[in-house]
């Protein structure tokens, strides 16, 4: 399928929108909706990497939770920055956000993943997340926070 045919025109409370798959080019405006967000930090927790690219600070990944009305629960997502995959930031994200939902009384993460993510598979059963299959080729996973083995201790700063 062409992503063409992905797109939509709508009218919502009498703004007329096109609903399109996002762009590269979309990344300037993207920026900018993400500045316009405030973030509650009683529901929604996000932790970035920082670190210094050809030595500029650079934004290499970031691990979101959002975390249930109950505050047991919580959907976990991370993302790191293509170029830089593969070398530990996606696991150290991911235990950070093991050791916030720990002192948050968090006692499980989830979230979805393709079962092409080889990295993020890989990642997640090291770590001990049990990953339920869904027919459409979408794994579920799960993570008992309490039982993950943090396996990056961090330096002091
Ligand atoms: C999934 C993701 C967050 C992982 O981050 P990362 O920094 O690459 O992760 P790490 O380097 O800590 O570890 C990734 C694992 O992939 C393995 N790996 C590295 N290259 C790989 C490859 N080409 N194929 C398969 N596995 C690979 C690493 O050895 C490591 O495995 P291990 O846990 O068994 O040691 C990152 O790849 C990403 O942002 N992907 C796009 C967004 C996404 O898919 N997010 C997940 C959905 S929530």
């Amino acid at each position: 399928m062409h992503l063409s045919q992905l797109e939509e025109w709508v009218t919502c409370d009498g703004l007329p929108l096109l609903i399109r798959p996002i762009q590269a080019s979309d990344t300037g405006a993207l920026r900018d909706l993400f500045k316009s967000l405030s973030m509650d930090y009683a529901c929604e927790t996000a932790f970035a990497a920082v670190g210094r690219l050809d030595r500029a600070e650079a934004l290499l990944g970031v691990v979101r939770l959002c975390v249930d009305p109950e505050g047991r629960r919580a959907e976990m997502t991370i993302a790191v920055l293509t170029a830089e995959q593969g070398r530990g930031i996606g696991t150290l994200l991911m235990e950070k956000a093991v050791r916030y939902a720990r002192g948050r009384g968090i006692a499980e993460l989830h979230g979805m993943v393709h079962a092409s993510n080889a990295r993020m598979l890989s990642m997640a059963r090291r770590h001990g997340v049990t990953l339920l299959s869904h027919p459409d080729g979408i794994l579920q996973m799960s993570l008992d926070v309490a039982s993950v083995e943090i396996a990056t201790p961090c330096l002091p700063y």
